[in-house]
């Protein structure tokens, strides 16, 4: 990345808010990385940071064996904020005691005593409620240092190093349940470390170019289009870098929604002139698929069926590519950093549908650094379509994993046209963009039914929809009655082979969003 941002460097104790912290602080438009804490001083002064966070985390301090820092980055004069294990670990570096006991989980009420630094803006001894999960706590702060908030069951929540910029808070202010969280990690941001808040989707876009310049310098690069947001926007970035050196290869398995095909090739043909071969291969895919009715094998049988076919089409076009462009997250990335060892490497996540370790390519991942919604950002900036930038995320294995039980092509067919009139209706309800997905799923039951005057014996369609904020967890969508019976209407009454609509009212967890 371009050394013109600020950046924030997050050492991970291994805490399940880490990703938070590093979305809160994107919000903020300053660019952060999340690192394991093992990396050593001299490599947090080559990546120059602009200030460093110490992350929460599982293990007590005083631990044998447990995650630390170098002291010697409290003594850098780098802005350095600590947050509940991050708190613990500088007071013990510091020569504070910590103890276990006076557990805090959940809702606490934070009393400031100074409002400074972390804390401008606040009145002295105002109160506001913050979001707590730890056993262990400090008593008085290390020498050198002063409290500057207390809550109800610790006399010390936050301290702050008289003569240098490092802060530290017992509670996470990174969670939504802290009221003014937000607030106190861009006091420490732009109070504290004085960062500016340059990372915009525009300056993205530029850096982002230009590094991909570097990267394949003359060599030539093909990209799996799935027609999702993710590996749509890594191909407008590349072709915006290196033109007709890319090729881009959209396979179509048979397991598409209605149009998709077509519409991805309206919207990369006419709109951006991009090299785009589309490979008709339902045929192989459904064969694979004949009879196989665990989820797990669909997966399996698409993703190797899926490689076949990418790479013969690669080399049938003679694309001679040298380069692969996917289209992977920061979120992927950051599941595989973990505060262990030095050795902790971070590794690569295909998403073209499974591809194994060995392929033959350089991997060219324009958005491991970005978040989903930052993607949606850098997608609308490079001029992608309002309604393709916001589409709900569909998987790779596509419709397979949403017909229970073996695939056919009549099955495809009715769940297809079912799905289609669902997210209809959906956006003509203006409810699209409220839900995270939605889906309709083809259940392996018959029901009985009457229509007209006869029987029917039918397949039964369950419909899901869920609010969810990155799919790690979600929740069913209560959709307003009249929503519903519109939609089991019509494809009770359109869709031929379906005489029962149920929805689906479970949680990830337990249930997943996916039925398969
Ligand atoms: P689950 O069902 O695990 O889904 O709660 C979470 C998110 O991941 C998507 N998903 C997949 N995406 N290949 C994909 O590319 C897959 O095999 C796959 N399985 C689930 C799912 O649609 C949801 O957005």
């Amino acid at each position: 990345m371009s050394h013109e941002h600020d950046r924030v460097l997050i050492l991970d104790f291994g805490s399940q808010f880490t990703k938070l912290i590093a979305r809160r602080i994107r919000e903020e438009r300053v660019y952060c990385e999340v690192h394991p804490p093992t990396v050593s001083m001299e490599w947090i002064e080559a990546w120059k940071p602009a200030a460093v966070i110490l992350s929460g985390g599982p293990s007590s301090v005083y631990d044998e064996g447990v995650p630390t820092t170098d002291p010697a980055l409290l003594r850098s004069g780098l802005p350095v904020l600590g947050i509940c294990y991050g708190l613990h670990l500088i007071a013990q570096l510091e020569g504070a005691s910590v103890d276990p006991g006076r557990r805090e989980y959940g809702r606490a009420e934070l009393t400031v005593g100074r409002a400074e630094g972390i804390f401008a803006g606040f009145e002295p001894g105002e109160t506001t409620t913050v979001w707590c999960s730890h056993g262990d706590h400090v008593d008085i702060p290390p020498p050198g240092y002063e409290a500057l908030a207390s809550s109800d069951g610790l006399p010390v929540a936050a301290f702050r190093a008289t003569d240098r910029p490092i802060y530290a808070v017992q509670f996470h202010p990174e969670v939504a349940h802290t009221h003014r969280g937000d607030e106190i990690l861009s006091n420490f941001l732009f109070e504290v470390a004085k960062c500016r808040p340059t990372w915009t989707a525009g300056a993205f876009i530029e850096d982002t170019v230009e590094r991909i310049r570097l990267q394949v310098g003359d060599a030539t690069a093909i990209c799996g289009l799935s027609g999702g947001v993710d590996s749509s926007v890594a191909a407008v970035l590349v072709h915006r870098a290196i033109g007709d050196r890319l090729t881009c290869i959209f396979v179509d398995h048979g397991l598409l929604r209605k149009h998709e095909r077509e519409q991805v090739e309206r919207l990369f043909r006419s709109h951006y002139d991009l090299k785009l071969i589309v490979e008709e291969a339902s045929e192989p895919f459904l064969a694979d698929l004949a009879g196989v009715e665990d989820p797990e094998a669909k997966r399996r049988a698409i993703g190797a069926r899926f490689i076949e076919v990418f790479e013969r089409t690669a080399s049938r076009e003679g694309t001679n590519a040298t380069f692969l462009v996917q289209g992977t997250l920061y979120p992927d990335v950051i599941e595989s950093v973990s505060a262990g060892g030095p050795s902790v490497t971070i590794k690569s996540h295909h998403n073209v549908g499974g591809l194994p370790d060995d392929v033959p390519f350089e991997l060219v991942e324009p958005l491991r650094e970005l978040f989903k919604d930052e993607v949606r950002q850098v997608g609308r900036e490079l001029g992608l379509p309002e309604d393709f930038v916001g589409r709900h995320p569909f998987p790779g294995p596509g419709l397979a994993i949403r017909i229970l039980g073996a695939v056919t092509r009549e099955r495809l067919e009715v769940l297809r046209e079912a799905d289609a009139i669902y997210l209809e209706e959906i956006r003509e309800a203006g409810l699209y963009d409220e839900i995270w997905q939605a889906f309709a799923v083809l259940l392996p039951v018959r029901s009985v039914g009457v229509m007209g005057d006869a029987r029917t014996y039918e397949n039964v369609l369950a419909l899901r929809a869920v609010t969810s904020r990155d799919g790690m967890t979600a929740d069913w969508y209560p959709f307003p009655p009249e929503v519903l019976a519109r939609i089991s209407t019509r494809i009770i009454n359109e869709v031929k082979g379906v005489n029962r609509v149920t929805y689906d009212v479970s949680s990830k967890p337990p249930a997943t969003i996916e039925w398969e």
